[in-house]
């Protein structure tokens, strides 16, 4: 592996991010951050962005009595700013209205229709505004989408041009099976593989209906189905962007479950059907309730980042307690009582004791050190980083942590001399410095921090905690 790259869903713009995007967008950090330590800055491309086009930013703009473009402007900058606030280190932030992504999109579709993949039909059904998503019987639950169960699904009967997806699914199924692309966790590889044995069928890639979108080159009374043009963003950034194009094909797509049919199956197809190369693996994690209910505007128990960040003192907190709170690939259930104690056991009286014990020892047993140079992260963390179980690499370095503790607790060098003191302090200090590294792919300031405790001569204990209390 001599570059990396990696990329998040875009998220649709008649939302403003809370907790679940903003997991989406720290697995897409973590994952860029190991791979920049192994293989150099320049090497790794993380792309994330905005989903802007279609009839649900259309209907949104129209209830704010504004242009959707002038909606998607003022929305966007709100999963900058949210992503600035959690440290996020992302190279480019894409927007489906960028031109240069529109004509990306134009050329990719129109390849797709003179290698013989679309044809004109009419669409009869049922659609999903919210899932911008044409429904078929066996999606619903009494009788509406059950991701949107508020929202009643529209009856539509309308002119579009068809993907050949029922062809197509035959080889997309095949290069599943065969390994060409990964789909992780493999409980919904499964998932996908039992589906296209079931038989798909083909699907629209434009709509007469919907005038906010890019319009359909060769028929300019359509507009291209929004999925169709925001799947295609994680091609175009490498394409329009210079010095990019070396990227593609992408080595993790990362997404949540509900649109993993779109990113495993659609996605290849339409690629397959351009005669470009596919991604390398889809990452696809599980969802996040609150108390045990689906986050939701109408429940009103949306939880911002920014929230989160203030309510325990800063980003790395947030990024700790996400990242652990789930395993990859299943739902998790969160609240703020859990949270609370997490912060508490983990970082205050964990992390946070533990770093200010080590330096208060060096200062009082006038511990003096030539500065240590950093490693890389070691094997057993590497290796769930690259299975990307976060959960589980998370663990493995606290209780490297705990571990540490234990040993100060049974080396006691309080009781001896500094300089015998003074070759436990060592051996402290190294082992935080040398996780420090690791830690710094999750909680990038923390770490940060420790190495400027402990990276110099003459350590001294630090005036304010890691990780103050809170409430
Ligand atoms: N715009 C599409 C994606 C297009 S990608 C070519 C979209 N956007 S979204 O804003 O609705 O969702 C963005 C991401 O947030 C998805 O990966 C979704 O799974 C994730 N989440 C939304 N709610 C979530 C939770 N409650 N929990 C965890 N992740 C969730 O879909």
């Amino acid at each position: 592996m001599s570059q990396f790259y990696v990329t998040t869903t875009i998220y649709y713009v008649n939302d403003v991010p809370h907790i679940g995007h903003a997991y989406t967008t720290l697995v897409g950090d973590v994952v860029s951050r190991y791979w920049r330590l192994k293989l150099g800055k320049e090497n790794v491309f993380f792309l994330t962005g905005t989903d802007e086009h279609g009839q649900k930013i259309q209907q949104a703009a129209a209830e704010k009595g504004l242009s959707p473009k002038d909606f998607a402007d003022s929305v966007a900058p709100r999963f900058q700013e949210a992503w600035k606030v959690l440290n996020i280190d992302y190279d480019f932030f894409i927007r489906t209205t960028d031109p240069r992504h529109e004509q990306v999109v134009s050329k990719l579709l129109e390849k797709v229709r003179e290698n013989g993949y679309i044809y004109k039909g009419v669409y009869k059904g049922l659609y999903c505004v919210g899932c911008e998503k044409f429904l078929t019987e066996s999606d619903l639950v009494d009788g509406k989408c059950p991701l949107h169960p508020n929202k009643k699904p529209e009856y539509q009967e309308e002119e579009n041009y068809f993907l050949k997806l029922k062809e197509l699914s035959i080889d997309v199924l095949k290069r599943i099976e065969a390994g060409q692309y990964e789909i992780f966790p493999q409980k919904r590889k499964n998932e996908i593989v039992s589906r296209l044995k079931q038989g798909v069928e083909d699907i629209s890639v434009s709509r007469a209906g919907v005038s906010w979108g890019i319009l359909l080159p060769w028929d300019k009374k359509h507009t291209i189905y929004v999925w169709v043009d925001a799947l295609i963003n994680y091609f175009s950034a490498t394409q329009f962007l210079k010095g990019k194009e070396r990227f593609w094909p992408a080595d993790v797509h990362i997404i949540g479950k509900d649109i993993t049919w779109f990113h495993t199956v659609i996605w290849q197809a339409l690629l397959i059907a351009a005669g470009i190369k596919l991604p390398k693996a889809v990452l696809s994690h599980g969802f996040f309730t609150i108390d045990g209910q689906k986050i939701s505007k109408s429940l009103g128990n949306v939880i911002s980042p920014q929230q989160l960040i203030e309510r325990y003192g800063g980003a790395d907190a947030v990024r700790y307690l996400l990242l652990s709170a789930s395993q990859m690939g299943e739902d998790a259930d969160i609240s703020f009582q859990r949270f609370d104690e997490k912060y508490l056991s983990d970082l205050a009286n964990g992390l946070g004791n533990l770093v200010q014990r080590v330096a208060k020892l060096c200062e009082l047993k006038k511990f003096a050190i030539s500065p240590i140079s950093l490693n890389s992260p070691n094997s057993s963390i590497s290796t769930h980083i690259e299975r990307f179980e976060f959960n589980l690499a998370l663990e493995d370095l606290w209780q490297e942590f705990s571990a540490l503790d234990a040993k100060i607790n049974l080396d006691k060098p309080w009781e001896k001399s500094d300089d015998k003191a003074g070759k436990d302090l060592k051996v402290y200090v190294e082992k935080i410095l040398e996780l420090s590294s690791s830690l710094s792919i999750f909680l990038p300031q923390t770490a940060s921090k420790i190495q400027q405790i402990f990276k110099v001569t003459k350590i001294s204990a630090p005036s304010t905690p890691l990780f103050p209390r809170i409430g």
